[in-house]
């Protein structure tokens, strides 16, 4: 009889879980997944990426409809109106479509899907739904949730104060939207809503939107964002918020201190950071213990200190994307099997799907230039032949390099494609590529990709274009 029930159990079924749980079975590995869940797919397929997305492709077609972007481009619809239940319909079908892949996907690779929330009752054992299981590799892929924020209690039943799940599923568009975080998710769901006709206000504590993207396109896309109608309260904290029947009154003052005010809204929308789910996990009981910051750390492979115990996604410390864990998910696996499981962390892009998109990948500007010296070429969208026949004018590419080596650090773009076009920047910057190897690769006209490389050519002073 085998010493352990399975090879690998990997507790939590998000990108980085069912990813791992997949890549161990086809090398050959006994694999469970144990996920307390209804369904697979974690936050990202369930609440997170994948409903957002629906939403922010249907409402951006709306607006489009709405505002006469199409009746410019000889599209009239006379006779339009809004369909929310429809819209949030696709929005359940795209979940519901992909999540129950995840499903197909298990039994197909014969990965054993065990429902349930697990805890470790010691190194090697977790408890699954009152059963004990064995396994010889335990990946802790448990995830992130909501941060909370003192004297503000989401809600999500009464849609009053929200966070991101509440903020997918409302019923009724509000008249104001007021975002507390002006992040990733108080921008992407800040827009669905202000497309479908909310009036959005951003309260940020710190004095600009996005942290940790580059500096100037924090400052252009917080233009933007202004121009199609987003008010901001910036340098501005919420101290406390009454939900009453109809509505909420939040209290804000100024981050440094100051004088206190009151903010009328429909319905808030809690967006100030996630945290790791590590609660209830049983870690005491194998003397793993966290960060700092309640993460667990791992070594480059993503062995935690317990032998026999590894961790990936947004449980542990980088950057809390989908594909950065899906990414961790496919190198623990091939780790556990014995191969070389390798993710480059400095080259994990990062996109925000607005309207235009916001993308960067490697370092900021600023990161760059304490480094050492470096060159900077940008162009902007306008001058870009497809951008502009499109209607899309706003947005500029940032390629930053070393001074001396030309080796690209980082690059940053906006444009209606952002998310797209990175994509190539991530892979020239995982070869090693300098500036000039982008500003003399080939790049299909009319595209958009166009203005990566006129940035790269700009990185040595020459653009054809500008
Ligand atoms: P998760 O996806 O959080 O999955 C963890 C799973 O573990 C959960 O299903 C949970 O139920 C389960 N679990 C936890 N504890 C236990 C336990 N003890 N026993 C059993 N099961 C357990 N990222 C992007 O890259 N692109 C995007 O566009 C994007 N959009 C987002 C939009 C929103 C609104 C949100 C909230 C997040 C978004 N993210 C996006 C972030 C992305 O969802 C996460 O980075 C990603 O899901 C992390 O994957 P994970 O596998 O580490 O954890
Ligand atoms: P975030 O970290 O992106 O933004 C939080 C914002 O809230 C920051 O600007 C911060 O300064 C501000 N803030 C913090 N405390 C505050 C307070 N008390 N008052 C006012 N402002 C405050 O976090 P967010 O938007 O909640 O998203 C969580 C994570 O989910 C993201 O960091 C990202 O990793 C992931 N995500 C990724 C998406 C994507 O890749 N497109 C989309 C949505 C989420």
């Amino acid at each position: 009889m085998a010493e352990f029930d399975y090879d690998v159990l990997v507790i939590g079924a998000g990108p980085g879980g069912y990813v791992a749980a997949i890549r161990a079975a086809q090398l050959g590995l006994k694999t469970a997944c144990a996920e307390s869940r209804e369904t697979l797919g974690g936050t990202c397929l369930n609440v997170g990426c994948i409903p957002s997305k629906a939403l922010l492709h249907a409402s951006e077609l709306y607006e489009e409809a709405a505002g006469g972007a199409l009746a410019k481009l000889g599209v009239r619809i006379d006779k339009m109106s809004l369909d929310l239940d429809t819209m949030q319909g696709q929005r359940k079908d795209a979940v519901k479509g992909l999540t129950g892949g995840i499903g197909f996907l298990f039994k197909k690779n014969k990965v054993d899907w065990l429902k349930g929330l697990a805890s470790f009752t010691g190194a090697n054992t977790v408890e699954v739904a009152g059963k004990a299981v064995t396994a010889k590799n335990i990946v802790i892929a448990t995830g992130s949730s909501v941060m909370p924020l003192p004297g503000v209690e989401v809600d999500n039943r009464k849609g009053l104060i929200v966070d991101s799940t509440g903020a997918l599923e409302l019923e009724k568009v509000p008249d104001h939207l007021v975002v507390i975080g002006g992040g990733v998710i108080g921008l992407e769901l800040g827009s669905v809503w202000r497309r479908l006709g909310a009036k959005v206000t951003v309260v940020e504590y710190l004095d600009q939107i996005l942290p940790g993207m580059d500096g100037e396109v924090r400052k252009e896309a917080n233009k933007i964002f202004k121009k199609q109608g987003f008010e901001y309260r910036l340098g501005t904290k919420v101290t406390g918020a009454q939900a009453g029947k109809k509505g909420v009154t939040l209290t804000v003052e100024p981050a440094a201190g100051g004088e206190a005010e009151t903010i009328e809204a429909d319905v808030v929308l809690v967006s100030i950071g996630r945290r790791p789910n590590t609660e209830g996990l049983g870690l005491d009981k194998i003397g793993l213990e966290l960060n700092g910051r309640g993460q667990i750390e791992t070594d480059h492979d993503f062995a935690t200190k317990v032998p026999g115990v590894w961790a990936i996604g947004d449980v542990i410390p980088g950057p809390m994307l989908a594909h950065k864990a899906e990414d961790e998910g496919i190198a623990v696996a091939e780790n556990i099997a014995g191969l070389t499981g390798i993710v480059n962390h400095d080259v994990i892009p990062s996109v925000v799907y607005t309207s235009p998109e916001i993308a960067g990948v490697g370092l900021t500007e600023e990161a760059a230039k304490e480094r050492g010296a470096v060159k900077v070429g940008k162009f902007p969208m306008l001058a870009n032949s497809r951008a502009k026949t499109n209607h899309e004018p706003d947005g500029f590419v940032k390629v930053i390099a070393d001074a001396e080596t030309d080796k690209v650090l980082g690059v940053w773009i906006i444009a209606s494609v952002a998310g797209t076009m990175i994509a190539q920047a991530a892979q020239a910057m995982e070869f090693g590529a300098s500036s000039e190897d982008i500003a003399y690769t080939c790049h299909a006209h009319p595209t958009h990709s166009e203005a990566i490389k006129e940035a790269a050519m700009a990185v040595t002073g020459k653009p054809i274009h500008m």
